[in-house]
């Protein structure tokens, strides 16, 4: 996407291949800033601590955390213990495993010098095919989007859950993609930005990008969407997903299924962006998608800037208190209108979901 009127991705390898640079989202929207990766440990430390974080992109550092391995010791035993390393950051995402596992069929038939450079291309491979697939799910939700009628008579409302957009993928975004081809074909969209408590995605990175798109949006707190749906303001809620199990349940960041209920419940539309690399066929239902608990801290405290500019945490709950921190919860397959895939626009059940999974 355009940043300050230049392209750039949520990731880029170092012309050297000895590195790999990424944004790190810790520190949006406050400042934009690069860091730089140079071995496995420190790719797992970029996603365990959510310096990238969104299913797709977590896939593709993983890929490229892989490459960097192979400069140091591209053996099987090295290769599998950097796989098994990275496969550990984080649980519920499925494109993780999914990536290290076709790195890991690509490189293991080669011989140990061969690995390095194939690695390279396979992780360029990886990040090239998810922003071809996100533009395709964007073409495809723009053909959908052109079929609904704007409640207000003006523009689409859209409504949306953490951040799905390009910053969660390499490029363009899954649930936000449509919306940016739906403004590149000049029709008129705003978006409603959940802020996505308790990390605030929504908040510090949906809205950051969409400003930079010049994308109408307006930040809500979380508790507002049903509200705003109740009050036909919302045409459609649009979200991404970390794992789609075999029946169309699907896994999405906390909070997604109150919306997904509120919707229905109002009439509204609920769409999920979907690429096939978050597909898992082998999970016959959402009640077995390991759901990441994260550190109560993030609850009981906020992070921001003070007024000099500064990094602050403030604490917001009496001292001492329990909390609870699941990151992630799963939208029963009834509750889903359609997933926007790169081969088009399928129902949420399992019949269509196992005819996706063939190769095309
Ligand atoms: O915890 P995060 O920020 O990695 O969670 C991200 C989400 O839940 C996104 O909505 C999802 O990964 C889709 S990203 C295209």
């Amino acid at each position: 996407m355009l940043v300050a009127g230049r392209p750039m991705r949520s990731l880029w390898p170092a012309p050297a291949r000895d590195a790999l640079h990424v944004i790190d989202q810790r520190r949006l929207p406050h400042e934009l800033v690069a860091a730089r990766l140079t071995g496995v440990a420190e790719a797992a430390r970029a996603i365990r601590e959510m310096w990238v974080r969104g299913a797709p992109l977590i896939g593709a550092t993983a890929a490229y955390g892989l490459a960097l391995q192979c400069r140091v010791d591209a053996g099987d035993a090295a290769l599998q213990r950097a796989a098994a390393e990275l496969g550990a950051t984080r649980p519920t995402a499925v494109n993780l495993q999914w990536a290290l596992q076709r790195m890991l069929a690509r490189l293991l038939p080669l011989a140990p010098l061969a690995r390095a450079e194939a690695a390279w291309v396979e992780a360029d491979a990886i990040a090239d095919a998810d922003v071809a697939a996100n533009a395709a799910i964007g073409r495809h939700g723009l053909a959908w989007l052109r079929t609904l009628r704007p409640r207000d008579g003006r523009r689409l409302n859209l409504l949306t859950h953490c951040n799905a957009g390009w910053l969660a993928t390499v490029d363009w975004g899954t649930a936000l993609a449509p919306v940016y081809a739906a403004q590149a074909a000049g029709l008129e969209v705003h978006v409603w930005v959940d802020e996505t408590r308790p990390r605030n995605q929504g908040a510090s990175l949906s809205a950051w990008e969409l400003a930079q798109q010049r994308v109408p949006h307006t930040l809500v707190a979380d508790n507002a969407g049903g509200h705003l749906m109740q009050r036909g303001r919302v045409d459609a809620v649009i979200v991404g997903c970390d794992r789609v199990a075999a029946n169309g349940d699907v896994c999405n960041k906390i909070g997604t299924y109150l919306k997904a209920l509120a919707a229905r419940a109002n009439g509204v539309p609920f769409m999920v962006a979907m690429p096939l690399s978050t597909l898992d066929l082998g999970l016959p239902d959402g009640a077995a998608v390991p759901i990441e608990e994260r550190s109560a801290r993030e609850v009981t405290h906020v992070h921001g800037r003070g007024p000099d500019g500064a990094a602050v945490e403030v604490q917001i709950a009496p001292y001492g208190c329990a909390a609870a921190n699941p990151a992630f919860d799963v939208t029963p397959a009834a509750l889903v209108d359609g997933l926007i895939t790169e081969r088009g626009i399928v129902a949420a059940d399992g019949a269509a979901l196992r005819r996706l999974g063939q190769p095309a």
